[in-house]
């Protein structure tokens, strides 16, 4: 058992939030799987626009994308200072849906987990290979480029999210993920190879969590479509803190 705690993160990408995670707890915050735990981390990164309402209802919060600059004629954007103002802890940084729809490059990702950093905001930074980078033998070489553009030495989480895993329901096996997780770990620096929690994403659900979670470079997930199920998420999360409980 690592000393990291667990982290699992709700990405509920452009879809509303479901409406029971808005609910109060009753008292209890583990009835809700969306509120805080007190023995692994739980996030929900909603829209801009429900963000208030998330921040509101007392859950964790992060913004799926921040823009590195304060302020200034970049329509359609948010900045990073925003988010911070809006009570988000948290922001995504890199998704791979971000770097493909949106041409973000690793500088990119770079300069907004700094700035995210600046802003006291955790940034959680999206790495992984597509399909075809794979097949070719390079999922290593690519991940590897990735992950030296980045802040390495600061505070950051890192998730590793093969592209061809993503909302296509193949998750890459415990083992293929858990190889992976134990090489990003190795090019970590050797003072942050213990601190840095490193996220598996990709088609995590209820049967398969428990296993991926139990592996020991996998210190949480990032989870898009499961998320958005209620009663899925609070499977994930009860795999969560059985792990944690062991
Ligand atoms: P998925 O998405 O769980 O639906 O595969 C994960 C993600 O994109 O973060």
């Amino acid at each position: 058992m690592s000393s990291r705690r667990l982290l699992l993160a709700a990405n509920w990408k452009m879809n509303p939030p479901p409406a029971s995670a808005l609910q109060a707890a009753m008292g209890d915050h583990s009835a809700n799987p969306y509120h805080p735990h007190s023995d692994i981390d739980v996030v929900v990164f909603p829209t801009f626009l429900d963000l208030h309402k998330t921040v509101a209802a007392g859950l964790v919060s992060g913004g799926q994308y921040g823009r590195p600059e304060n302020a200034g004629a970049y329509s359609g954007d948010i900045s990073m200072a925003m988010l911070k103002t809006a009570g988000c802890r948290y922001v995504l940084c890199g998704h791979s849906e971000r770097r493909e729809n949106h041409n973000e490059s690793d500088a990119d990702v770079a300069a907004q987990a700094v700035a995210g950093l600046e802003q006291k905001i955790h940034p959680i930074i999206c790495i992984g290979e597509t399909l075809e980078e794979r097949d070719k033998g390079h999922a290593e070489s690519v991940v590897k480029k990735q992950l030296n553009a980045l802040p390495l030495e600061s505070d950051i989480t890192i998730a590793y999210e093969p592209v061809w895993a993503i909302g296509t329901g193949k998750t890459a096996s415990a083992a293929q993920a858990q190889g992976m997780h134990a090489f990003i770990r190795s090019l970590l620096p050797k003072d942050r190879q213990e601190k840095t929690r490193i996220l598996y994403g990709g088609s995590v659900k209820a049967d398969n969590a428990e296993e991926l979670l139990s592996q020991p470079d996998i210190d949480g997930a990032l989870i898009g479509g499961a998320s958005l199920r209620p009663e899925e998420f609070g499977e994930i999360v009860k795999a969560g803190e059985k792990i944690t409980q062991k």
